[in-house]
């Protein structure tokens, strides 16, 4: 049986290779203990763990029948049967497919703090009298919590009834179609019952854990971040992808380690950016002293020249900032958008840029409908919006006008149960929303849009469907349709969560397929997304722009009226998208000028950057 790995991080290419180790790991202990204990958790890091598990099950025979399990935590109040409840989760993406009977999950129906007193004493003599847990699964939230153990939870909790903190709700905020709707409460093991388990994995994926998890991994061990606690078990193991690895110090400063091969031209480069931004001083004039103040001397121990290798290194950056080195000329350019407004909100400048001497299509992965309030519908039908107008007039039933459809839309609207989803016309005026959004952005620009309207996005529900043939197959249209020589993917496409991942899915599969049947290749360039931007060094191109075109690209975000105060807003930044563009923008530049590759602008003019990677991986 494969043992735990000796050392308590573990860091894999990717969340699937992940997540096909975890359920390895879990198949083990079953076949080796048929009666196992196991604790488990929800949310989306257990989700391939527990698609291995059930496939191991309907294709191995991996017996669960004798195996106990445990469930962290549930929300409080909430019904079994909603459809943000973990019991339901539990049962959608295990228990209905596999043949484990023996399952606990916390209940989260209304009730007094007495009886869930007891039942949560109930709960821990429970796991007492399985004889403990022999492995329990966990994810972290942004807050550091494991289960619903928040900040300022005790190393001892034991199983209670928890505050939920504004982060976590916010987070799922999503699943709950709005923050108002997301409990303040929740009912959740304690750190103490956890820590009790015999074997703990963590797994954590996604750039958006990076912070918390370095937290977790190398900050004080205290109770502000709950997970610190897991170092001090004797059998813990921390799976992270490279995205929530990276800013471990082992990954986010490799030139300080031992082995530190500096006859590579990227690690010099990235070493000496890290010092120059550590001691806020131009590359130019980094000096070997500051290399030895900033941990670095080694690099100097390693190159003839200091001088040289800095020339070296500003040269490199200069030309990557130069349009003139990366920019496309007459060529078809195609743009993939995962939501309708990525595409500006992450290098609407540079498109902008582009479309003056290129033909540039931006094509929309999904119409985004989730996305668009009901009162915005109202109001847009209520000024009687053309294209709203048009659609309905063309795809009324016989014998109905606008008006009486009007009527059924505000009905709906008002007498709908909580959660119940859109009806299909709400759907589809909120996809004419946006559309009619993203087609105003894409004529200011000079690009042509393509509303792909990928199935896999129309479930009605937050879950969306896998990627199936009808979505690459609509992909492989676009790109036959578009011809590119150049393709602009933007939004996060590596982040294993959500829409954006599964429209670069489609992308992938549709452009092997298209290249195989014989389509020109073409150049990748990555925009990091909607919120977050690549680092310095990861950038292979930094588009510049001065004011005018940032506030032409301002206009074209704007252009995103129903994204305005976005309902799901993501995080807890209470700035509008434009104001977080601009300022990611402004401080990329920031960045290059502080480094000395860029001059430095005045206030009332500043300079702006969008950074690219150029066919990464390649
Ligand atoms: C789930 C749970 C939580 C999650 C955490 C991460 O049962 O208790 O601690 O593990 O919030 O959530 P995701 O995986 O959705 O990022």
């Amino acid at each position: 049986m494969p043992e735990l790995p000796n050392k308590p991080v573990q860091v894999r290419p990717s969340y699937n290779v992940i997540c096909k180790e975890v359920a390895q790991r879990i198949a083990q202990l079953v076949l080796k203990k048929p009666d196992a204990v196991l604790g488990l958790a929800t949310g989306s890091t257990p989700i391939r763990v527990y698609a291995e598990l059930v496939r191991l099950h309907r294709e191995e025979g991996l017996d669960f029948s004798h195996v106990t399990t445990f469930n962290l935590d549930e929300y409080f109040p909430l019904s079994a049967t909603a459809p943000q409840s973990y019991h339901r989760f539990m049962r959608e993406h295990l228990f209905d497919h596999i043949n484990c009977q023996n399952f606990h999950i916390l209940e989260g129906w209304p009730r007094g703090d007495e009886q869930i007193q007891a039942d949560c004493r109930r709960y821990e003599e429970m796991i007492e009298q399985a004889g403990g847990l022999d492995l329990q699964l966990l994810g972290i939230g942004r807050t550091g919590h494991i289960g619903f153990n928040e900040p300022g939870s005790p190393r001892d909790a034991r199983t209670r009834l928890v505050t939920l903190d504004y982060v976590t709700r916010a987070d799922a905020a999503a699943d709950f179609f709005g923050l108002e709707n997301v409990p303040v409460r929740a009912i959740t093991m304690g750190i103490g019952t956890i820590i009790e388990a015999r074997e703990i994995i963590l797994i954590a994926s996604g750039q958006h854990k990076a912070d918390i998890v370095q937290q977790a991994l190398e900050g004080k061990i205290t109770s502000k971040v709950p997970a610190s606690f897991l170092r001090e078990h004797p059998h813990v193991t921390f799976y992270l992808d490279e995205a929530a690895s990276s800013l471990l110090t082992e990954y986010a400063k490799p030139w300080r380690a031992p082995d530190a091969d500096f006859s590579d031209f990227d690690l010099r480069r990235r070493a000496l950016i890290a010092v120059s931004q550590e001691l806020d001083k131009p590359l130019a004039k980094i000096t070997t002293q500051d290399l030895r103040l900033s941990g670095s001397a080694k690099l100097s121990h390693a190159v003839p020249s200091l001088e040289a290798v800095i020339q070296e290194v500003e040269r490199d950056l200069q030309s990557r900032v130069s349009d003139k080195a990366n920019m496309p000329v007459n060529k078809n350019v195609f743009c993939l958008s995962p939501h309708p407004d990525d595409d500006v909100i992450c290098c609407g400048a540079t498109l902008i840029k582009i479309a003056g001497d290129n033909k540039v299509t931006v094509a929309y992965g999904v119409n985004g409908s989730m996305a668009v309030r009901d009162k915005d519908v109202l109001a847009l039908l209520r000024s009687r919006h053309s294209r709203l107008v048009s659609y309905i007039e063309e795809n009324a039933p016989p014998g109905k006008s606008f008006e009486d459809i009007f009527d059924e839309v505000r009905q709906f609207i008002f007498e709908r149960e909580n959660h119940e989803p859109d009806s299909p016309l709400l759907t589809d005026l909120k996809r004419l929303v946006r559309e009619g959004e993203a087609a105003d952005a894409c004529r200011k620009m000079g690009a042509k849009p393509n509303f792909l309207n990928l199935p896999f996005y129309n479930t009605g529900e937050i879950a969306k469907n896998p990627i199936g043939q009808a979505d690459v197959d609509i992909m492989l249209r676009a790109l036959r349709e578009a011809q590119p020589d150049l393709v602009l993917l933007t939004g996060e496409l590596v982040d294993p969560h959500g829409t954006h991942e599964m429209c670069g899915a489609a992308f992938n599969q549709a452009s092997e397929m298209y290249l195989k049947e014989g389509g020109k290749p073409f150049d990748r360039w990555y925009y990091r997304g909607a919120w977050d931007e690549y680092l310095v060094w990861e950038g292979d191109y930094f588009s510049i722009f001065n004011k005018e075109l940032m506030e032409r690209k301002i206009g074209l975000i704007l252009d995103h009226i129903s994204q305005l105060d976005p309902l799901f807003p993501g995080t807890r930044d209470p700035r509008e998208f434009y104001e977080r563009a601009r300022d990611r923008n402004r401080a990329n530049a920031r960045q290059l000028q502080q480094l000395g590759v860029l001059p430095p602008s005045r206030s009332f003019n500043p300079i702006y950057a969008e950074v690219f990677q150029v066919n990464p991986g390649d």
